[in-house]
């Protein structure tokens, strides 16, 4: 008997150039009345949120802004928002910007309808009562956060990210619209992307992944290879644009149903200490992370390297495809000119052992392994 297999995806996906204006209807027809928007000031200096204002207010609603969003949202950004939403008495928040601002509305969604700190929900299912709504617009692509069911949330006090984990905080629904990710910085799409490709390749060589998970990711894979580069030399590339969201989606769909692996583990660390962008952790460990799984996982670098459209597809030449892809794109490959410094390893390692991503890894992680990896990627 075939092993049994599980995938879900809570949210409804809504793809396509100017599809931000069906917002209101969508918060309508979710029974809203009053929504709270959990952006930044960046995304509302940009513009971005004219169009989605007006739907919502076109649809009748009454609204507030939150827009002190930050990358790695804290437990304080956290209790703010949720402050907010229970002197509002929001019944539904909409999430507009990267993964940041999306994982924020996450957290202040759970932190709304349930009483104890956030802190004390970090892990898989535990909270008790269903959290508030989210509708998602992502501004990168990206982190697939418009539809995961993870929350990463930063504890400033014990420099330590923790991850909540429930399809009940997956967003209702997720507008992709190509429009909304050509304003932000060539940095900040450059380093989304690698989070994108990286999300592609863990979940695919994951030890929990299957059918439905691996299509998903190589089609990531495929989109990224094809449309990253183009995406970053034209702005106005809207096909582009909407492939590079589509893959992040879908890659999106794929880890969170098969997870990820060392690199994620690892990369959460480099954050929580450093504060160096998600993305930008990711790029400079995924190609260590890659070379240190062929040998578990050789059958599918085969695959991986098709996607990728070479020629030849030894897990080698896959592993230096990754490293050109990230070269060309100009993403960090290296720790030290981000401000990292060994003497943080023995910490870095404790942390980054401590992932759920260790375990669905295809190859056994040791400490030592890790501590390896580190010191080659410093
Ligand atoms: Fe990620």
């Amino acid at each position: 008997m075939a092993d049994r297999m599980i995938f879900q995806i809570p949210s409804r996906v809504i793809c396509g150039e100017g599809c931000v204006d069906q917002i209101g209807q969508e918060a309508r027809q979710l029974g809203a009345s009053k929504v709270l928007v959990v952006t930044d000031k960046n995304i509302a200096a940009a513009g971005l949120l004219d169009e989605i204002l007006d739907s919502l207010r076109k649809s009748g609603l009454n609204l507030d802004v939150f827009d002190r969003g930050e990358p790695d949202p804290s437990v304080d950004l956290v209790n703010e928002g949720t402050a907010i939403v229970r002197e509002q008495k929001a019944d539904l928040l909409i999430a507009v910007g990267g993964g940041s601002n999306i994982d924020a509305a996450k957290g202040i969604s759970i932190a709304a309808t349930n009483s104890r700190p956030i802190v004390d929900y970090e892990g898989p299912e535990k909270f008790e009562n269903q959290p508030l709504p989210i509708l998602a617009v992502p501004t990168t692509a990206g982190t697939g956060s418009e539809i995961t069911f993870f929350a990463v949330i930063t504890d400033t006090q014990r420099n330590y990210k923790f991850l909540i984990w429930s399809p009940r905080i997956a967003p209702r629904a997720a507008f992709l619209d190509p429009r909304m990710v050509g304003t932000a910085p060539r940095r900040v799409k450059v380093a989304a992307g690698m989070d994108a490709l990286t999300h592609a390749i863990e979940s695919f060589i994951s030890k929990a992944a299957n059918v439905y998970t691996e299509t998903c990711a190589l089609k990531a894979i495929e989109l990224i290879a094809a449309n990253f580069r183009k995406m970053l030399e034209d702005p106005d590339d809207r096909d582009a644009a909407m492939s590079m969201l589509i893959a992040a989606n879908i890659a999106g769909f794929s880890f969170a149903n098969a997870k990820l692996g060392i690199v994620h583990a690892m990369a959460l660390p480099l954050s929580a200490i450093y504060h160096i962008p998600h993305g930008e952790a990711n790029s400079v460990l995924l190609p260590f992370g890659l070379d240190f799984n062929k040998t578990a996982a050789a059958h599918k670098y085969q695959r991986m390297g098709e996607a990728l459209g070479l020629s030849r597809c030894e897990p080698a030449d896959v592993v230096r495809a990754v490293r050109q892809l990230a070269t060309d794109v100009g993403a960090p490959q290296a720790m030290a000119p981000l401000g990292v410094e060994a003497s943080s390893f023995d910490k870095m390692v404790s942390d980054a052992m401590k992932s759920g991503h260790v375990a669905v890894n295809p190859r056994t992680i040791h400490p030592e392994d890790m501590m390896a990896i580190y010191q080659a990627a410093l």
